[in-house]
């Protein structure tokens, strides 16, 4: 079975990923979409309602599934018999970093690194941005699904 992981924060999920996502679930048997556990860094969702909403917005997948994982991704990869990450590429701004990752990626584990460059209806649209606009009541409408929208809308009415 041809399997692929796509990690990331995901804090909320956005278009951007959404098709992302969806591009690689026509492309493999299976993708596994990865939440990093980061205790270091402050969110705005929980892991938990981050899988959660995940799960929500892909449901109509039936080859995506949601996980999460800690610590280093070439692990996560190793446990769960994966050889393939898949990102998203923005812009020339994302390749300096990715770039490092991949090639790091693969030092460590032999694990590659295949890019899909975004979707231009999304090229300037991420997480932070999205929660930030939100934050300061600007309106992030068709940025994310319904869903989503409706839960950083309780998230900041309870700030
Ligand atoms: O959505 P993000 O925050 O840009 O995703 C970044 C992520 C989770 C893909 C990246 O930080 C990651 O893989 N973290 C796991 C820790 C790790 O493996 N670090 C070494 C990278 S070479």
């Amino acid at each position: 079975m041809r399997r692929v992981v796509c990690p990331g924060s995901f804090d909320p999920v956005t278009f951007g990923h959404l098709d992302i996502i969806a591009r690689a679930a026509g492309l493999y048997d299976e993708v596994i979409v990865a939440v990093l556990i980061n205790v270091t860094k402050q969110s705005l969702f929980t892991v938990d309602e981050r899988v959660q909403m995940l799960r929500d917005v892909t449901s109509r997948y039936a080859n995506v599934k949601i996980d999460r994982f800690h610590g280093l991704l070439v692990d996560f990869c190793a446990n769960n018999g994966i050889t393939t990450v898949i990102k998203g590429l923005r812009a020339v701004s994302d390749f300096e970093y990715e770039m490092q990752m991949a090639q790091m990626n693969y030092r460590m584990a032999k694990v590659e690194t295949l890019f899909m460059t975004t979707n231009p209806l999304y090229s300037f649209l991420r997480s932070s941005l999205v929660r930030e606009i939100a934050r300061y009541g600007g309106d992030v409408s068709g940025l994310v699904p319904e869903s989503v929208l409706a839960r950083l809308r309780e998230r900041l009415a309870e700030e």
